[in-house]
């Protein structure tokens, strides 16, 4: 290893100390983006550049050899993007169980001490399959998972109606804004379609043989007043949109672009895909994709929302677990790849016009999914 790759290393490990002890947390109701401090790259090309990894789904069970994957890649930072761990508990002891056994998965723990990372949760570490806003232990599970976490006492996450928040990385003379939200704390209940769920074994044993596909079997929910986010969460995420910033990072546990799969994901709540779409073009928030985990595959999915740019959304799901029976995604773009697997953002601020590529990478590190966009196309139109 060269010095400046020393250097630059011992600067990696001091930005995941900063990040971990929260620095960069501003006190007050409703402060602005979380200033996240990110180790300077030691060499001059890579000034102009932002590597952020992300993944989902880690059964603290199981081994976990994606993270010596993961950390070869070398990442800025990473996202947990939820079903961090797998609590799937129905009492409060259950829940601190899993906790404490997720605490014990080296591996991870490991990384987390090495790399910069922001997380947030999807159904399996906020509490049980599926749950949302009716989740009986959900404050002792926004306690838990703060403090797994490493939320200082005073952060809004531990007195929020969630565990949503946002960050910003200043990176050569640019600014990268991270919109971390939590899609369980104030979720309605989603509509299930009886008749899918009753045919869902045997539709499974039709897919497992090639016979046909299978999806899940949750239906839109029509309710104008079933929410996602919470009205809370809303009035928040409308602030942070309005900030300035070159580029933005969405971080969704459950898919936004997708349509048909019939599993947990924005296409269950019309109205609240609608209203994002709606508040990116009220706040003029250009610059966003998506990143999203929960499928237990890695699968890429372009939404042409109305009088907006295409939302181009990144699922990267599978850091341990793995679905080889892919739903139906009518906005999925190219393949799904069914392997373990962890997403990379690289923005490259070096041209004129910054570009961003997104890319899935497997268990040996060769890629499997990637996209390139120019910043250019996820911009509004002149009068939308
Ligand atoms: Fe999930």
């Amino acid at each position: 290893m060269s010095d400046a790759a020393l250097l630059d290393r011992r600067q990696l490990l001091l930005g995941a100390g900063l990040a971990a002890a929260g620095v960069g947390a501003q006190a007050g109701v409703n402060p602005g983006s979380r200033p996240l401090a990110l180790a300077t790259p030691a060499d001059q090309q890579a000034l102009q550049h932002l590597r952020i990894a992300f993944g989902s789904c880690a059964k603290q069970s199981k081994p976990q050899p994606i993270w010596a994957t993961v950390r070869a890649a070398r990442p800025d930072l990473f996202l947990f993007l939820g079903d961090n761990l797998y609590a799937d508990a129905r009492d409060a002891a259950t829940l601190r169980q899993r906790y404490a056994e997720f605490a014990r998965v080296e591996a991870l723990q490991a990384f987390r001490r090495d790399v910069p990372h922001l997380a947030t949760w999807d159904d399996h570490d906020y509490g049980d399959d599926d749950v949302g806003a009716e989740y009986p232990h959900k404050q002792l599970s926004q306690q838990l998972f703060c403090d797994a976490w490493n939320e200082p006492a005073d952060s809004p996450r531990r007195s929020r109606p969630g565990i949503y928040e946002a960050y910003r990385i200043e990176r050569a003379g640019r600014s990268v804004q991270v919109l971390v939200l939590d899609l369980r704390f104030n979720r309605s209940a989603p509509v299930i379609d009886p008749t899918l769920k009753q045919g869902y074994t045997a539709m499974y044993a039709k897919a497992k043989m090639g016979l046909g596909a299978m999806k899940g079997w949750y239906v839109p929910n029509p309710d104008p007043a079933a929410t996602l986010l919470g009205e809370t969460q809303w009035a928040w995420l409308g602030e942070r949109l309005a900030e300035p910033a070159d580029v933005r990072v969405l971080v969704s546990s459950v898919q936004l672009a997708a349509e048909g799969t019939g599993w947990e994901c924005w296409a269950n709540f019309p109205h609240e895909r609608q209203r994002l779409a709606a508040l990116i073009r009220a706040k003029r928030a250009e610059g966003l994709v998506v990143v999203s985990g929960d499928m237990h595959y890695a699968d890429l999915s372009r939404w042409e929302a109305p009088g907006c740019y295409p939302l181009w959304d990144l699922t990267a799901s599978g850091l341990t677990e793995v679905w080889d029976i892919p739903t139906p995604n009518s906005r999925r773009v190219g393949e799904v790849f069914a392997g373990l697997n962890f997403g990379l953002l690289d923005i490259d601020f070096s041209t004129p016009v910054p570009t961003l590529h997104f890319s899935v990478r497997d268990l040996q590190g060769d890629t499997r999914l990637q996209r390139r966009l120019s910043l250019d196309q996820l911009r509004l139109p002149p009068h939308a």
